[in-house]
């Protein structure tokens, strides 16, 4: 469920709330430097987690905390998303408390045939509900499961809810967003991933034969709902780190993209996978 309120929320800040200027000044901050891509640019891609938007310990501007003592600033740099002991799931070490919402699209089928799936968030294995427990709007950025001998009050009231840019589900509804946990035609073969295979209208012809060539992660499922990383032959997949890199190593470009998000050539994110 959604908890705390909206600090970060532009038209607060517009409708005149009152709040520190060293606050205000750092929520302006952030403001900019989302509006502006420049500001976080091909610099700072592949330079590690340290200072981009997954740095918990730097957001001062955008997670001011009201719950002393554990609190932004006082975290480490892995915390939010992993911890060494008593995690949600042994995969990942996932500290993040996951989201319940039943995700799916609007339409059954790509245009190849493909059925789009339908997974929840606190089931799926594939590495899309982990970034959905953030993304979807429904869970608090700090709300994990174990932090300094406790499971800690939520350590970051704030979370971004519609319409943030970051959400790019609308809670379970994912209509608009390019497929994920679905297969990948790897090798111009079809695959069978999360439950569901490549339709019968997909031009073979027109996919990059094997992307992780070209940096982009695939992964593979066995059959029993575990998600590992890699291509095999007829089980390959995507998630979204097959197009974004959370910790920002494999970058490319800003918004931890795998490919660079303008241009027409070899590198851009889009011809990574696709062939036309
Ligand atoms: C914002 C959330 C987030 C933060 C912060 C984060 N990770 Fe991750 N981490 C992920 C996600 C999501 C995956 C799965 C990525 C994938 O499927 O490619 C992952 C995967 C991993 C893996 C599995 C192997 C791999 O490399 O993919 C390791 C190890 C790991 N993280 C370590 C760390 C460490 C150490 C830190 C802190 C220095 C850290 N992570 C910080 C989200 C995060
Ligand atoms: C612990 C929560 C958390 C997890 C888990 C998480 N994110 Fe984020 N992510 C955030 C926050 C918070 C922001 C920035 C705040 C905002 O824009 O509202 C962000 C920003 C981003 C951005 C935009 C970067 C920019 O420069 O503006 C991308 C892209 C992104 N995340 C992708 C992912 C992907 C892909 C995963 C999983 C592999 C993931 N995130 C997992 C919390 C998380
Ligand atoms: C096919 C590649 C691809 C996949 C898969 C993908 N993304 Fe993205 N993502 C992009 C590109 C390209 C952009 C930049 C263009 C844009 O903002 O839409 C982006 C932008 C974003 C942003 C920043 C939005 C903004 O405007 O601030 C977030 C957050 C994000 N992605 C999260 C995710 C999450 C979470 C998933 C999985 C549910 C995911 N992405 C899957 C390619 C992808
Ligand atoms: C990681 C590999 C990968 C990357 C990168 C990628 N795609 Fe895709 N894309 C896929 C897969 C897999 C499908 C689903 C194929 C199917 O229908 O079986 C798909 C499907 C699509 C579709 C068809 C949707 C439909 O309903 O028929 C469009 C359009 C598309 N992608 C556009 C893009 C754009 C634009 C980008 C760059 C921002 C991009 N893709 C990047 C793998 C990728």
């Amino acid at each position: 469920m959604i908890h705390g309120d909206l600090v970060f929320s532009k038209t607060k800040v517009s409708e005149g709330i009152i709040m520190k200027q060293s606050q205000l000044c750092s929520i302006l901050a952030l403001g900019a430097l989302l509006a502006s891509p420049a500001a976080w640019s091909a610099e700072g891609a592949a330079g590690g987690l340290q200072g981009t938007v997954h740095d918990f310990t730097q957001a001062t501007g955008l997670t001011p905390n009201t719950n002393p003592p554990a609190g932004i600033g006082d975290v480490g740099l892995c915390t939010y998303c992993h911890t060494p002991h008593k995690a949600y799931s042994t995969a990942l070490l996932w500290n993040h408390t996951l989201s319940t919402s039943n995700f799916s699209w609007d339409i059954a089928k790509t245009t190849a045939g493909t059925d789009f799936p339908t997974f929840r968030g606190d089931t799926y294995k594939g590495a899309t509900a982990k970034c959905l427990s953030c993304h979807d709007g429904t869970v608090a950025i700090g709300d994990i499961a174990w932090f300094a001998e406790g499971k800690p009050a939520i350590l970051d009231p704030m979370q971004h809810a519609a319409p943030e840019p970051a959400n790019i589900a609308n809670g379970a509804n994912m209509a608009g967003n390019h497929p994920v946990a679905m297969p990948f035609p790897y090798q111009n073969q079809g695959s069978t991933y999360n439950g569901v295979t490549t339709g019968p209208q997909i031009s073979l012809d027109e996919w990059q034969p094997d992307p992780t060539a070209n940096g982009i992660r695939l992964f593979n499922d066995d059959g029993a709902g575990n998600i590992t990383a890699g291509p095999v032959l007829a089980s390959t997949g995507i998630e979204c780190s097959s197009c974004h890199d959370p910790h920002n190593k494999k970058t490319a470009d800003d918004l931890f993209l795998r490919g660079t998000l303008t241009g027409s050539d070899t590198n851009y994110i889009c011809l990574k996978c696709h062939n036309k």
